[in-house]
């Protein structure tokens, strides 16, 4: 019997501890969007992140206002290299949008809450549109270095999920995930793709943990899984845009390749190459994108 009640006693109070943790971040989140408005002219609905590589994309961007992620009150501060780390507010095309230059990885040790923090503070300011871009390992043997794969589904591999705990009132406890990557949006990026003779592949996104890139056996186990491409982002923060009904588009960029007969020795430093001869093909379809949006 006494067993029983400190069970549940326990039970009852890390339940407590957890609805305790969820409104120190979602105030958290609020300060930080309240913070970003002052600063900000506007709120564009769109906001892109900028993966390995495409970062450069930025270049395409006429820049209202730049803020370094290390100001803003909240936000974790990117280390990995070749991200910079800074929120840009600008023109792509017509459209104002918001770009994150740099994500927060979970392989740099931050936890699933922090890496999906911009995710909630961009709900806060009103987007409605996330476009999301990586590169990623193909494990499709039909693929080739410098493909653009526009995501049509993910597997999400990590080892802790993004919405665990107290469920945010953002959307449902249980949330339905038959079609995360907005369909519209993917016939859109097909037809300008075609409009503008760019090859596109489509295809599953694993999104595994990292830091080390996969082993010949690992990248055989996750083709027989389903996927067509792996790497280490992106699924934590498109499960949480999803739950906050946000629209969800996303690319990679195939840097190598994890296939049969073709894997060779990969380096960071190679994957950010591979993805910035891609850059201008991503920039003309996302530019188009927004333009038509
Ligand atoms: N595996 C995981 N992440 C990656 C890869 C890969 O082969 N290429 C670029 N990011």
């Amino acid at each position: 019997m006494q067993k029983i009640w400190v069970i549940s006693h326990l039970s009852l109070s890390l339940q407590r501890k957890d609805k305790k943790k969820q409104e120190i971040m979602y105030s958290k989140i609020i300060e930080t969007a309240q913070w970003l408005k002052a600063k900000m002219p506007c709120c564009p609905d769109t906001v892109i992140i900028l993966g390995t590589g495409l970062g450069r994309l930025s270049e395409e961007i006429s820049v209202t206002l730049t803020i370094d992620y290390a100001e803003i009150p909240n936000f974790p501060v990117s280390t990995v290299e070749g991200h910079s780390g800074r929120l840009i507010l600008g023109k792509l095309g017509n459209k104002n949008i918001l770009a994150m230059q740099g994500r927060f990885h979970y392989y740099e040790g931050y936890s699933m809450k922090e890496v999906t923090f911009p995710i909630r503070v961009m709900y806060e300011l009103g987007v409605k549109t996330l476009f999301v871009s990586n590169a990623a390992g193909g494990t499709n043997p039909a693929f080739e270095i410098g493909d653009i794969m526009i995501i049509t589904d993910h597997i999400n591999f990590f080892p802790e999920h993004p919405l665990r705990g107290k469920n945010f009132p953002t959307g449902p406890r249980f949330p339905d995930m038959h079609e995360v990557y907005d369909h519209e949006l993917i016939q859109q990026a097909d037809a300008i793709a075609a409009e503008k003779g760019i090859k596109v592949q489509h295809g599953v996104y694993l999104g595994t943990q990292g830091p080390t890139f996969e082993t010949p056996a690992e990248y055989r186990m996750f083709r027989v899984l389903g996927a067509d491409a792996v790497g280490m982002s992106t699924v934590p923060e498109v499960i949480v845009a999803h739950h906050c009904g946000i629209r969800v588009f996303g690319v990679s960029v195939i840097t190598d390749l994890g296939v049969d007969g073709k894997i060779i020795e990969v380096s960071h430093e190679e994957v950010q190459e591979a993805a910035n001869a891609v850059q201008p093909l991503m920039a003309e379809i996302m530019r188009e994108m927004i333009n038509r949006s």
